[in-house]
Order: C-alpha cells, then sequence, then structure tokens
C-alpha cells in the first residue's frame, strides 16, 4: 500500500518523466496576490505565467502545494471534523502548462498516470465536462471512457476561479465511485452530495482573465491548471473512504490519542480529527512566518488554534498538548517540507504559549456559555451580546463559539454579535482624541476604521502585490495622483517597513498598471502603513493593484545596524554592567546610533573590548531567531524590554547569538530583546562593526555612534592607516619613544591638576592675577549676597568655587561674574535654605542680560549663563540685586 509520501513522489515523477520542472511549493501566505489570504491552489504562484506577465525558464510545471482553505473564498474550516474529506491543510498535487500543452495532452497525461501510474480501475472513474465543451468531451471519448460516463455540467462546478479576479477558465473533473454500498448519485444529479462519487482531480483550461469590474477577457495564451488533493487520491488508493484515515492523517490521530490518553476510535474521534487537521495548518503557518495575532492572517491562524485547543480541553488534556504532537507532524511530513524541521521549536513554543494562555479562559468562558444556554428557551440562538463577551472577554473566536454551539444543534444571533462589536468600535472611536499633530490627521485614523491595519508582510518579503486602498493628498483623500504630485498612499498590505522602534521608514518603489512612484519614507499612524510617494509616472488610481518593492540594498544595510544594535546592547551590559538600558537608538541605513544609561565616560579599553566583542558574536554567525510570546514569558526568558515602555498581549521576541561557546558551555542566548524591527538572518550578515563615537547624550545617558558591513571596513581600514603611520614612527627607536611619550603624558596631567587647583585658590583669593581681596556679603532684600568678577577663570571652575562660597557665607546667595579666553561666564548659588525665596536662574537670567547674553538656566540652588564679555559687570550685579530686593 503506498503512503502518502510515495504517492506524491509517483506523481511528481511522472510528470517530470514528461517534460515538466518539478518547483517546490511556494509559501502559504501568497506573495504575489493582494487579494488571497492564503495560497488556496497550486496555481497560485504560477498565477502570473498564465496571464503572460512572467516569464520562467519553463514553460510545464508540477508540484505538490501546501494549502490552507480557512478564510476567503474557499474556506473549509467549519466543516472539518465532521466530515471525511474536509481539512483546513491540504497539499495540492498539480500540472501545468504555461501556453505550451492544452487538452490534448491534459486530458491524457491525467488518464494515463491514474490509470497506469496509480492503476486505477478504469471503470470505476467518471468525468465531468463544461457544458458547451464538446472539445474535452471528445478527447475523453477518444482515451477510453464511455460516453454515458462523461457528464456535461452547466453550473459553476466546472468553471475554476481562484479567487474574486485573476485567471480562470472551464474545467472537467474526474470522480471515482465508491461502490453503491454508500449513498450518492454521480455529479448533476439530485444526489450528488452524496459520498458515494468522489472528485478527485479538477483539470482546469487557463483560457480567461476575470477583473474586479465583473468583466473577463481571454488571455492570449491557453494553458493548463490541474489540482488533485494528495489526502483525497491517498485514501483511494489505500483503500480507504475517509481522508483521516490515511497512514499520514492517521498517525497524528493517533499522537493526539497518545498524548490524551483517549482512544483514537472512540465517541472522542472528531476531536483526534479536528485536532490532527488544525495541527498541520497552524504547524505550516507557523513555519511560514505567520504568527498569532488580533488581525488579518494572524487571527486566522488563532482562530485554527483556539478551535483544536478547544478540542483538546474536551479530550480531557489536563495541559497544553498541541506543541506534544509536532514532533509526529515533522516525522511525517519534515522530509518533504524542511522548514518544518527549520521552524519545530518555534512551533512548538508558539503553540505551547497560546495554549498557556487560552486555557486561562477557556474553563471560565465555557462556563458562561453553559449558563447562558441553560436560561435560554430549547433550541434557542446564542444572544449576540454573549458571543461578543466570549469574543471580547474570554478570547473565544466566534466560529469556536459557533463549533462549541454546533455539539448542541444551536447557533448564534450573528447580526447582534456584529451590532455588539460595532457599537465597540463606536466607542473606541469617540474615545480617540488626536494629539493635534499633523501625522494624527484624522484621515489615517479614518482609514483604519474603515480598511483595519495594513498587514505588514516585510518581515519575509521585500516585494508584493497589495491593493491600493487610499490615496492622500493635504490630509484628504483622492481618487487618484498624477506625475509629478507628492501624495500619501496606503495599501492593504505591505513589505515597506513604517518608522518605529528607532528604525526608518522603508524607501523604494510602487507600481501599477498605469502608473508609478517613488517611496520615499513610510511610517505608522493607528497602524496604518503610510507611504510616502511622489509619483514619477502615470497616474495611481484608489482601487487598483499595485506591486511593491523595497529597496533592497537600503533595507539591507538598515537591518545589519538593528542587528547590530541588539549586539551592541548586550555588549555595553557585559562590560558595564547591568544597569545599561537602552534609552534611545536610531537604525539608519548608513549607521547606528545608541543611547543608554551609564553615569560616566566609557574608557579607552572599554570601547575597545565593546567593539572587539560585538564583532566577535558577528563572526559567530549564528541565526537570529524571533518568537512571539506574551510580555511576561518574554521577561522570564530574560528580555531586554523599553523601561516604562508599554507593550500589548503579545511581544516579539528576538535573539542572536550563543554567550559562551567555551568548554562547559550552557548556550545561554545572548541578545534577547523585545523588537519589532527587521533584522538580518545571521549574525554574520552583519559584516563588521566600527563604534566612531562615545560621548555625552545628556545627564547620566551616553550616546555611541557605529557603523556596520563596508562603512565599518573603511573606518577599520582608516584607523588601520593611522596605526601603520604611528608604528613607523615608533619603529625608529621604539623604547624611547615610547618612554618619551609616557613620560611627557604623565608630567602633562600633573601640571594640568596643579594649575586646576591654582586657579581656584587664586579665584577664591579675589581673581587671578589682581590680588584683590575677597568681597564680604551684605544683606539685600533679607538675604546674605556675596558677588564676585574674577579674570583668568573659566565658566567650567564657577560650580565648584559657587560651592566653596556657599561654605564660607553658610546661608544665602552669590553671583560670579568670570572672564576667559574672550568669553565671559556667570554663576549663581542659593544655599538650600533660601531657595524658597530666590532662584539662582532668576540672578544668573538678570545679570546675563546686562552683559549683553542671552538666556542661562539651571536649579534654583546653582544655575549657569554665559555672555561676550564682563565689560558691564558692574551693572549686571546691580540686576541680581534688584532680583534680590524683588
Ligand atoms: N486550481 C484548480 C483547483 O484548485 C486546479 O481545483
Amino acid at each position: 500500500m503506498p503512503s502518502l509520501n510515495d504517492i506524491r513522489s509517483t506523481f511528481l515523477d511522472y510528470f517530470e518523466t514528461n517534460g515538466h520542472t518539478v518547483v517546490p511549493s511556494s509559501p502559504l501566505v501568497p506573495r504575489n496576490d493582494p487579494t488571497l489570504m492564503f495560497t488556496n491552489s497550486g496555481m497560485v504562484q504560477f498565477k502570473n505565467c498564465f496571464t503572460g506577465v512572467e516569464k520562467r525558464d519553463y514553460v510545464r510545471a508540477t508540484s505538490s502545494q501546501k494549502c490552507v482553505r480557512a478564510g476567503g473564498k474557499h474556506n473549509d474550516l467549519d466543516n472539518v471534523g465532521y466530515t471525511a474529506r474536509h481539512h483546513t491543510f491540504f497539499e495540492m498535487l498539480g500540472n501545468f502548462s504555461f501556453g505550451d500543452y492544452f487538452k490534448t495532452e491534459a486530458i491524457p497525461f491525467a488518464w494515463e498516470l491514474l490509470t497506469k501510474g496509480f492503476g486505477i480501475d478504469a471503470s470505476k472513474l467518471l468525468t465531468t465536462v463544461y457544458h458547451t465543451d464538446d472539445e474535452a468531451f471528445e478527447i475523453w471519448k477518444k482515451v477510453g471512457v464511455p460516453e454515458d460516463r462523461i457528464i456535461r455540467i452547466a453550473t459553476s462546478d466546472n468553471f475554476w476561479q481562484m479567487g474574486p479576479t485573476g485567471p480562470c477558465g472551464p474545467c472537467t473533473e474526474i470522480f471515482y465511485d465508491h461502490g453503491d454500498h454508500i449513498w450518492g448519485g454521480p455529479p448533476g444529479s439530485k444526489d450528488e452530495d452524496g459520498d458515494r462519487f468522489i472528485e478527485i482531480w479538477n483539470v482546469v483550461f487557463m483560457q480567461n482573465e476575470q477583473f474586479e469590474d465583473g468583466s473577463m477577457r481571454a488571455l492570449d495564451m491557453q494553458s493548463i491548471d490541474t489540482g488533485m488533493g494528495l489526502e483525497r487520491i491517498g485514501a483511494l488508493l489505500q483503500g480507504k473512504h475517509d481522508n483521516y484515515d490515511t497512514d499520514l492523517m492517521r498517525a497524528l490521530i493517533e499522537a493526539s490519542a497518545h498524548a490524551s490518553s483517549v482512544d483514537p476510535d472512540g465517541p472522542q474521534n472528531v476531536h483526534h480529527r479536528v485536532i490532527a487537521d488544525h495541527l498541520r495548518s497552524t504547524s505550516f503557518l507557523i513555519a511560514d512566518g505567520v504568527m498569532p495575532s488580533n488581525e488579518g492572517r494572524g487571527y486566522v491562524l488563532r482562530r485554527i488554534m483556539r478551535r483544536a485547543m478547544r478540542h483538546a480541553h474536551m479530550l480531557g488534556a489536563a495541559d497544553p498538548m498541541m506543541h506534544r504532537l509536532v514532533p509526529a507532524l515533522v516525522t511525517q511530513m519534515g522530509q518533504a517540507y524542511p522548514e518544518l524541521v527549520r521552524a519545530k521549536a518555534l512551533i512548538e513554543e508558539t503553540l505551547r504559549s497560546e495554549e498557556t494562555r487560552f486555557r486561562q479562559t477557556l474553563d471560565r468562558g465555557l462556563k458562561l456559555l453553559d449558563e447562558e444556554l441553560g436560561s435560554l428557551p430549547e433550541g434557542a440562538a446564542l444572544p449576540g451580546e454573549a458571543a461578543f463577551k466570549l469574543y471580547d472577554t474570554y478570547g473565544f473566536p466566534l466560529d469556536l463559539t459557533q463549533d462549541a454551539l454546533r455539539e448542541r444543534g444551536r447557533e448564534v444571533n450573528i447580526a447582534g454579535f456584529d451590532a455588539a462589536m460595532s457599537e465597540q468600535k463606536a466607542k473606541a472611536r469617540a474615545a480617540w482624541s488626536g494629539s493635534g499633530e499633523a501625522a494624527d490627521a484624522a484621515i489615517w485614523f479614518e482609514l483604519a476604521e474603515k480598511h483595519g491595519p495594513t498587514e505588514f508582510l516585510g518581515y519575509d518579503t521585500e516585494t508584493a502585490e497589495a491593493q491600493v486602498l487610499a490615496v492622500v493628498q493635504d490630509g484628504a483623500a483622492i481618487d487618484a495622483a498624477n506625475a509629478g504630485d507628492t501624495v500619501q498612499i496606503v495599501v492593504n498590505q505591505t513589505p515597506f517597513y513604517g518608522e518605529s522602534g528607532g528604525q526608518v521608514g522603508d524607501t523604494g518603489l510602487l507600481t501599477t498598471e498605469g502608473g508609478a512612484a517613488r517611496i520615499t519614507d513610510t511610517r505608522k499612524v493607528a497602524g496604518v502603513f503610510i507611504h510616502f510617494a511622489e509619483v514619477t509616472e502615470g497616474r495611481i488610481a484608489k482601487g487598483t493593484g499595485a506591486r511593491l518593492a523595497v529597496d533592497h540594498d537600503r533595507r539591507t544595510m538598515i537591518r545589519a545596524n538593528h542587528s547590530a544594535t541588539h549586539l551592541l546592547h548586550e555588549a555595553l551590559r557585559v562590560a558595564l554592567g547591568d544597569h545599561v538600558a537602552q534609552r534611545g537608538s536610531l537604525n539608519a541605513p548608513d549607521r547606528l546610533r545608541f543611547d543608554f544609561s551609564h553615569a560616566k565616560a566609557l574608557s579607552a579599553d572599554e570601547i575597545a573590548q565593546v567593539e572587539r566583542e560585538v564583532n566577535a558574536f558577528i563572526r559567530q554567525n549564528t541565526p537570529v531567531e524571533t518568537r512571539i510570546m506574551t510580555p511576561d514569558d518574554a521577561r522570564a526568558i530574560g528580555a531586554q524590554a523599553l523601561f516604562g515602555e508599554k507593550y500589548g498581549d503579545e511581544v516579539r521576541v528576538v535573539s542572536m547569538g550563543t554567550a559562551d561557546t567555551g568548554e562547559g558551555a550552557d548556550g545561554q542566548t545572548y541578545s534577547i530583546e523585545l523588537c519589532g524591527g527587521t533584522h538580518v538572518t545571521r549574525t554574520g550578515d552583519i559584516g563588521a562593526f566600527a563604534l566612531t563615537s562615545e560621548a555625552a547624550s545628556s545627564s547620566g545617558v551616553r550616546r555611541i555612534e557605529a557603523l556596520t558591513g563596508a562603512a565599518a571596513l573603511a573606518e577599520l581600514r582608516g584607523r588601520d592607516a593611522a596605526l601603520s603611520e604611528i608604528e613607523a614612527l615608533l619603529k625608529s627607536d621604539k623604547a624611547s619613544v615610547v618612554e618619551r611619550v609616557r613620560a611627557l603624558m604623565d608630567e602633562r596631567k600633573a601640571l594640568a591638576n596643579e594649575v586646576g587647583q591654582l586657579r581656584r585658590e587664586l579665584a577664591m583669593a579675589g581673581g587671578a592675577g589682581q590680588g584683590a581681596a575677597v568681597p564680604e556679603a551684605r544683606e539685600i532684600g533679607g538675604v546674605r549676597f556675596l558677588a564676585q568678577v574674577m579674570n583668568g577663570v573659566s565658566g567650567k571652575d564657577l560650580p565648584a568655587l559657587i560651592d566653596a562660597q556657599k561654605a564660607r557665607i553658610g546661608s544665602g546667595a552669590i553671583l560670579l561674574i568670570a572672564e576667559a579666553d574672550g568669553k565671559a561666564a556667570v554663576a549663581a548659588g542659593v544655599t538650600d535654605d533660601m531657595t524658597g525665596s530666590v532662584s539662582a536662574v532668576d540672578l544668573v537670567k538678570a545679570a546675563v542680560a546686562e552683559l549683553g547674553g542671552k538666556g542661562g538656566g539651571g536649579r534654583a540652588d546653582m544655575a549657569q549663563g554665559g555672555a561676550k564679555s564682563a565689560e558691564n559687570a558692574a551693572a549686571a550685579i546691580a540686576a541680581a540685586e534688584k532680583v534680590l530686593e524683588g
């Protein structure tokens, strides 16, 4: 009996032998279609080959495509578990011709593979054709199908469309008769919904393209797209009637039975089936970069996960169970889909954390559901408000509630649910008031309300197709923009990163059929990504399809800088201590900047250590990993978060580097941070790191600037050249030069100290070079006041002098005016007991104004300011006295 893995190989081998290129499955999130939520058939990745927009170096292809049907036009979620053939995840085997062969070859190919390759009894097969398709009818006759088993069908069942738009065409379907012991009639008959005649293969004659306005045009070339569900053909070839009895699905059901200790075939079988199916869709979605969230694709994933988790709960599983089934799935499918092996740990962790969290509300939610139902008349629908409460408070997606009610033969009042949802949105809208900034323009909130947040695809791709939802000019929506216009464009999904978390927005190109625009920046307001655009060609209109491409080189540099910032952060903590915390950052293409809490300047040794360490982790070249978890879980694994920042229910955690690779290494992750930015795939992609400056940014905060990649190399080469010069100099007489330089430096330090001390002493004695007596304090406005003018003293010596004078007078106010190097400096001090009646800031401001300077500032007990000259010192002192007099 062939396994599903054998059947997949037989299919691909057959078409490869017949001149087809075996093409790997494309990801479940379509890169080339803005209208599709998930890849739902084998032809999705070839969509543009059918329309002729894309040319590949083959015209015949074959694939086994991962598909998810759990949203949009093809949605099977609700039936999974209860029927023999519905899945949210399945594999579609297909052969494709792009303008190469057509009906006369496609039909015999299918027939030969089924009857010879798979050895299916031809007398059990029957086919359907579109009612007007005489040509297909004749070809089937020719391969040997009796006329009475070629059925003409007039409905859309024999006209295939992938979605509301795109390539489409009439099709011919092949059915298998499972025998008269099963109820059902042939296709087109009144009993066709029965289970006797099962469709196994659909062969589409791609010859049209459907447009959004309802029109359809004939394609220039005639192509072939076929689809055969691996699970169905598998069931047939394994002599089963139910897809869930095939070897692969059975292995997953048994894993579920084992994990829950519940009989796989007993009355609880439906739960095992739901779990087996949902395990596949959730695992493959996570492996393809989808993460559970409350919007878009992430929400569909969450719905599927939670639905499975309720069924696990019904099996009586005391602990989270889904993640324990992942190894069984990887054993079954890892060879055909290596991405599952690569993402195994991520899948397990995502499932475990989601299930742990959902279990906290699941019990209470189910109890509430029971109570609600208990108070309703027999068979009545659940009121919408109750379903909404389950959704809002207990995290029950609507379809989970519906699924729970289905077992009891009840329904949800959907209209009531929708009304409760709208009411909540209206409240949120009323509660929002903008901050008055331009970026807060009401239009973005209106767009967020109307279309929901923009789906960001840029973690996994730099190009994507999208739909233009709005074109905005000067804060108002317009229908279209023309060449020369500067506008903002909003699309439904985008690979462009919107400025946030220190990472700058992406730039790149947006093209539509009628025009092109340069995207100069991308920002985010209320979840809406705003693409700042300069229309360069033609016209960009709302409602059209667009292709978006991020400037790859620029994004690559931004990624390197952002990842390097994480390594830098950790290297600083290692070098300086755990008090180092991020205070700000910039990740631009050409540089990175990192502000962090630390009281004093870094020494040359510390700087060298940090730079060396970051480069060591770059060379370590370990993969950069991203996970989604709760903020608490993230903190538990030691993730660095921004202090005081508000995080939602879920955070993205980026980790890189292995901390200790020496003997006895514990393999701890080096850097773990909460971060929404884009990162390199492996640390080696950063290339190199060069720290270019270290300085104070504000009180207690230091700022480091650095370069990565080619710029870092250039910087390091420059340093190298300078070093070589010094080395050459030293070579002349190395030892003596070094000694001499050291001695000179020591001497310089000692002299500087001495000069400073002398200066202060002199100043206290009345001013450098003046020899004047120290003035005495006088009483003005009830405050002891001491004013002094000094020459040859610089501003930076004044605070120490103020402190000394404060100690001398005990209580009162001091004003010092100093002149040195052609500048005047003013400082005022007020002893703590007097700050209630006079502020040093006011004294400085008054004095500075008289000296022709501007401003001045500080605290009530100490303030400073500056001016060009101290010529009017007497007037400045008088002004300060006026302040004291009040
Ligand atoms: N694209 C066709 C289908 O999915 C073959 O049925």
